[in-house]
């Protein structure tokens, strides 16, 4: 299939520029950046001053390292607004992600964010392939998630025509894909692999679709998978990187003439690889956890923010900016269940909440169908032996699927049904997804 090289005058002059150009413009947003929190975000004042560094004592990129981390936990403590940079009502949009218990992290957005975002989002795009009058059918979920409005956005600014589709209906995408013969599809690369498998269902050939290119992320996937991606449905799979804590999708995008990695767009974030133990900047190459800090945010900047994404910096390719090698996996216990961010420690309040149950539990992760499934084990207190486990399932089921988004498969067993750690932390997530 021949790929699309970008033409001369496609690029953005900063995605060739120089290194010293590169840094010159990142060292006056950061020190921007940092001024702009320390006055307008209590959360950060106090932070500097408790760690004695002040936004002056950045003067080089590396000075960055004597800043404080920033963490969802951070995040949350200042729920739903107390991070925000800017007065509330310069926000024009909020997005939110999973906490790691039942709220959410909220994120918010001045027009000048959703504005910088759809250029990122236009730019991966364009990296991608994808030109201006190119059909973009968007797959990704619309609503507090970032992935549809994210990548919507984007690919209007580039010029596209969008299909807002959605996330499921997976009937309809297989219609719409067939009838508006789109270029290009963002979607998650499980949900991608669903899509192909309708297609064989209903007796068509995937790689006779319109598609040419899929830009997919939102979770982690392995070369094999774009390898299967790729050959399923005759087309060029290329990866996108992002969080809503930074931004959303277009963090970072993979070169569709290179396919070695998403180009961390690096006039807008900075980021760093640490130790996830110590927390020190690990040697340029090295793998550990990712740290990101914005440098064009205005409503949410955020200074070191632990992605908790273990991965590795690599050196520029088909850009002058660094990129990102595959995501190897978490530092914390975030699981990603069909694109939705879960943390067992969700389930866990949930469980506690339903009176009739001894607050053991396990989450089994199966990977069925090509999708992930979850499955909620749990048992009832000794003193409930007796009590109706079908209707405690439906009623735990009801409330994981409303509160966390997640359809969840619930087993309810008989006390002491589930094994109990007696040594080291409690086994609660069985991953039995293959690697
Ligand atoms: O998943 C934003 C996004 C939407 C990215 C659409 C790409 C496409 P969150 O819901 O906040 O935001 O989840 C962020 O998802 O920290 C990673 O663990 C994981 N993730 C995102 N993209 C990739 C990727 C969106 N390309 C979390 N590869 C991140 C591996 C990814 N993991």
């Amino acid at each position: 299939m021949p790929v699309k090289q970008p033409a001369a005058g496609d690029l953005e002059p900063i995605e060739t520029a120089s290194l010293d150009e590169l840094q010159a413009l990142q060292l006056a947003r950061l020190r921007a950046t940092l001024r702009q929190v320390y006055d307008h975000v209590p959360h950060y004042r106090q932070a500097f001053d408790a760690r004695g560094v002040h936004p002056d004592d950045c003067r080089t990129l590396a000075d960055l390292a004597q800043f404080p981390f920033t963490t969802k936990a951070d995040l949350r403590a200042n729920y739903p607004f107390g991070m925000f940079a800017v007065p509330r009502a310069q926000v024009v949009r909020v997005h939110a992600s999973s906490g790691t218990t039942g709220k959410p992290t909220v994120v918010g957005y001045t027009q000048g964010d959703i504005d910088r975002w759809a250029d990122l989002v236009a730019r991966s795009i364009r990296a991608s392939g994808g030109r201006a009058g190119d059909i973009v059918h968007v797959a990704y979920g619309y609503g507090l998630f970032t992935g549809g409005l994210g990548a919507h956005y984007g690919a209007e600014r580039l010029g596209c025509t969008v299909v807002p589709m959605g996330g499921g209906q997976t009937e309809k995408q297989v219609q719409l894909i067939e009838d508006f013969k789109p270029d290009l599809i963002m979607v998650t690369p499980s949900y991608m692999q669903v899509i192909v498998e309708e297609f064989r269902r209903q007796g068509k050939d995937p790689r006779a679709m319109s598609l040419s290119v899929g830009i997919l992320g939102a979770e982690p996937w392995t070369e094999a998978m774009r390898r299967d991606i790729e050959q399923s449905a005759a087309i060029d799979a290329v990866d996108i990187y992002g969080l809503s804590e930074v931004m959303g999708p277009g963090v970072a995008n993979e070169c569709i003439e290179s396919k070695d990695g998403p180009v961390i767009w690096e006039d807008h974030f900075y980021p760093e690889i640490i130790d996830p133990e110590t927390g020190a900047v690990l040697p340029e190459g090295e793998e550990g956890e990712l740290v990101l800090t914005t440098l064009t945010k205005e409503a949410l900047p955020v200074i070191r923010y632990r992605t908790r994404d273990l991965t590795r910096l690599l050196p520029p390719t088909a850009r002058s900016m660094r990129r990102m090698g595959k995501i190897v996996g978490r530092s914390d216990d975030m699981l990603i269940i069909r694109g939705v961010n879960l943390f067992p420690t969700q389930i866990e309040e949930l469980v506690l909440q339903q009176g009739q149950l001894s607050g053991q539990y396990q989450l089994v992760v199966t990977r069925e169908n090509l999708l992930d499934a979850l499955r909620v084990r749990c048992e009832v207190a000794p003193q409930h032996r007796h009590a109706d486990r079908d209707a405690i399932a439906r009623a735990l089921h009801h409330r994981v699927k409303t509160l966390v988004g997640v359809s969840a498969e619930i087993e309810v067993g008989l006390p002491d049904s589930i094994e109990r750690t007696l040594v080291g932390k409690a086994r609660r997530v069985i991953d039995q997804r293959p690697k």
